[in-house]
């Protein structure tokens, strides 16, 4: 069944701004006819209009939503993000949002979190840092080199590692290695054993890592899956992913909409072995 929220708007907006902020990654800006509320970590399905138009709607997260402006952050890897990317000021895109399942608000219980975003997964964790982030948080960002990183998103507040030491601008710092690397070092120079709420977006690697990194010291962790969608709404059954069974006595898996029970997901209730396999399959049309 589909699951269209009342708060869901299929709109046609307008292209404000479509720019690089970094080697790899550029920034989508897109007036809306009317201003339209999200949480971090929901999405909304994209699509050109006219001659350019796609079959299925392509998901991106949400970076930020100011009045009737709503941001996103990509990287181009294929058909129609390369469209995307050809788009100039006053072009129509297509926007339903927001959809999905977004990182919850902290309460009085949530412990510290520990951000962890890889290249495109920024714009949910971005936009539940700057909306809910509290002292104590640790913030870290994964790119590929320093030229690939979007310095200009990055507040201090933010640690930065890099998969190649090279093109890091002067006045910024890179830890060369894995973020999750970067974030232990974190943890461990402010000498604090207290427990984390780790919250992680980015490719599959970068997501069981953090699942094995809070897992390892109990902690909780909250992951954010980037599927291939076709809907986006709970009909097509495009975007489905294991998930474990937790009734008493149950050994079992389910398959699980990502765009409707997700995008996010707690760590422990993904089954990572079949997960895995299951992520290498192709893309949409
Ligand atoms: C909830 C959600 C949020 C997302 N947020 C962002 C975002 O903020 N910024 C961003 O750049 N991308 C994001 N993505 C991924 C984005 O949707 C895909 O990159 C996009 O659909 C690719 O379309 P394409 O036509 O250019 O590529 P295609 O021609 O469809 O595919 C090109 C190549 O990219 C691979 N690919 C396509 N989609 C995905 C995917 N979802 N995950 C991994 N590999 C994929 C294909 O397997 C293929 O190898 C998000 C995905 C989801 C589900
Ligand atoms: S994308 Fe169609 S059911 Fe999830």
């Amino acid at each position: 069944m589909g699951l269209l929220t009342p708060t869901t708007w299929d709109l046609t907006g307008r292209v404000t701004a479509n720019a690089p902020v970094s080697s790899g990654l550029l920034r989508l800006d897109v007036e809306l006819p009317r201003s339209v509320t999200f949480e971090p970590g929901q999405f909304a399905m994209l699509n050109l209009t006219g001659a350019g138009q796609l079959v299925f709607r392509r998901p991106f997260s949400i970076l930020a939503s100011d009045g009737r402006t709503m941001s996103f952050l990509y990287r181009v890897v294929g058909r129609g993000t390369e469209r995307l990317a050809d788009l100039e000021p006053g072009e129509a895109v297509d926007c339903l949002a927001p959809l999905g399942k977004p990182f919850a608000a902290p309460d009085a219980a949530t412990p510290p979190v520990v951000i962890l975003a890889g290249g495109v997964g920024l714009p949910p964790l971005h936009a539940w840092l700057s909306r809910h982030g509290r002292p104590g948080d640790l913030a870290c960002f994964g790119g590929r080199d320093g030229g690939d990183v979007p310095w200009s998103l990055l507040s201090d507040e933010w640690r930065v590692s890099v998969d190649r030491d090279v093109d890091i601008p002067a006045g910024r710092q890179a830890h060369h290695g894995l973020v999750t690397e970067l974030a232990l070092s974190e943890l461990e120079r402010d000498g604090d054993p207290g427990p984390r709420l780790v919250m992680a977006c980015g490719p599959t690697p970068l997501l069981r890592a953090a699942a094995m990194l809070a897992r390892d010291r109990d902690w909780p962790c909250l992951v954010s899956l980037e599927e291939h969608m076709g809907c986006g709404y709970g009909v097509c059954k495009g975007c489905v992913v294991p998930v474990r069974l937790d009734g008493p006595g149950d050994s079992g898996w389910r398959n699980a909409n990502s765009c409707t029970e997700g995008p996010v997901f707690d760590a422990a209730d993904l089954d990572w072995e079949r997960f895995g396999a299951h992520h290498a399959t192709g893309g949409a049309a």
